[in-house]
């Protein structure tokens, strides 16, 4: 396989090629050479330079940084294609060769044989200090002596939305891939599928709760509205409402400054007419029970009435 690389031609090229990032798009290209781009994706575009070599032209800067400090943690491992020379804002690699695990498994079966080599890749990532051990299925791709490979490789270092087993690579199986895996790992790597487990169960918690607490308000205003009528008094009412609100605060206030001064509260249940009146205008010489607040007696020290000392007045 040819892999002369001269990294002179390279940078020639890649002077006239120019590569623009997009927000959420694959990035444009405009390429003024007769390389042929073999792929592109939203940060770069890939040309082969000859059957060993290719060069990935970046929109940014510190995504080609990004990918050529991953790439370089994983020099010595035969995971990561080689790196030939760099610049701002291109690598020159290694041609990678095979079909990625996406096509491979729609013909072909999940082995156990691959299963391990699936669980060597995320140790692998783990041993060279890659933060994200995981990776997309589509940029994993098998060997024809039937080894891995992966690419596009930068969203895997100075990351902040890490997770503590391999989500990426388990959701990007699909349902039937996942479980027939995850059967695998668990005949394999007991401990560690009990690991996987366990995180997989918490973030459904976690989800779960997410929704139970920042759901949307699921209330009507309509409804709202029409119950907000029903509670109003309204201005009609607001007058006699007002009155009748100032009343009963005046009769709330007056038998709690009687209770206060030990005046019994059913005594005052059973004679609260007469009792408010004396409360606001003083003795009532007309009354001649023995239920005013200020007889004789009471000059001297207030009376205490109790449920007993009724009882003890009834007697008499
Ligand atoms: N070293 C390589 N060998 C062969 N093909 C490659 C190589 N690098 C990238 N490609 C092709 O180019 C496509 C886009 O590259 P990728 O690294 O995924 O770009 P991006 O970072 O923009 O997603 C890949 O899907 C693959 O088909
Ligand atoms: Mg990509």
């Amino acid at each position: 396989m040819n892999h002369i690389v001269d990294c002179m031609e390279i940078e020639n090229y890649v002077n006239s090629i120019t590569v623009q990032a997009h927000e959420n798009a694959e990035v444009t290209v405009h390429n003024n050479t007769a390389l042929e781009m073999i792929g592109k994706g939203v940060h770069g575009a890939v040309f082969q330079v000859n059957e060993g070599v290719c060069v990935k032209v970046y929109g940014e800067e510190d995504v080609c940084s990004r990918e050529l400090y991953a790439l370089n943690l994983g020099q010595h491992t035969d995971l990561f294609p080689k790196v030939f020379c760099s610049g701002a804002k291109y690598i020159a690699m290694e041609m990678v060769y095979g079909i990625d695990l996406r096509e491979y498994l729609q013909s072909q079966p999940l082995t156990k044989n691959l299963s391990v080599k699936l669980i060597h890749l995320l140790t692998t990532y783990k041993e060279i200090g890659l933060e994200r051990i995981d990776h997309h299925k589509r940029h994993i791709f098998v060997q024809e002596d039937g080894n891995l490979k992966v690419l596009d490789v930068g969203t895997t270092v100075w990351r902040n939305r890490v997770y503590p087993y391999p989500r990426k690579l388990l959701n990007s199986l699909g349902n039937q891939y996942q479980e027939m895996f995850l059967e695998h790992v668990k005949e394999l790597a007991p401990t560690l599928y009990d690991e996987w487990q366990k995180y997989i169960q918490m973030e459904k918690y976690a989800t779960v709760l997410h929704e139970k607490y920042f759901s949307k308000e699921n209330f009507k205003l309509k409804k709202l509205k029409k119950e907000e009528k029903i509670l109003l008094t309204g201005k009609k009412e607001w007058d006699s409402k007002v009155e009748d609100l100032v009343r009963k605060v005046h009769k709330e206030q007056w038998i709690k400054a009687l209770t206060a001064r030990g005046v019994d509260i059913e005594h005052v249940k059973a004679n609260a007419k007469e009792l408010e009146r004396e409360y606001i205008y003083g003795k009532d010489k007309k009354d001649k029970k023995g239920s005013s607040l200020s007889n004789k007696e009471d000059k001297k020290k207030t009376r205490i009435y109790t449920s007993s000392s009724k009882k003890k007045k009834q007697k008499k």
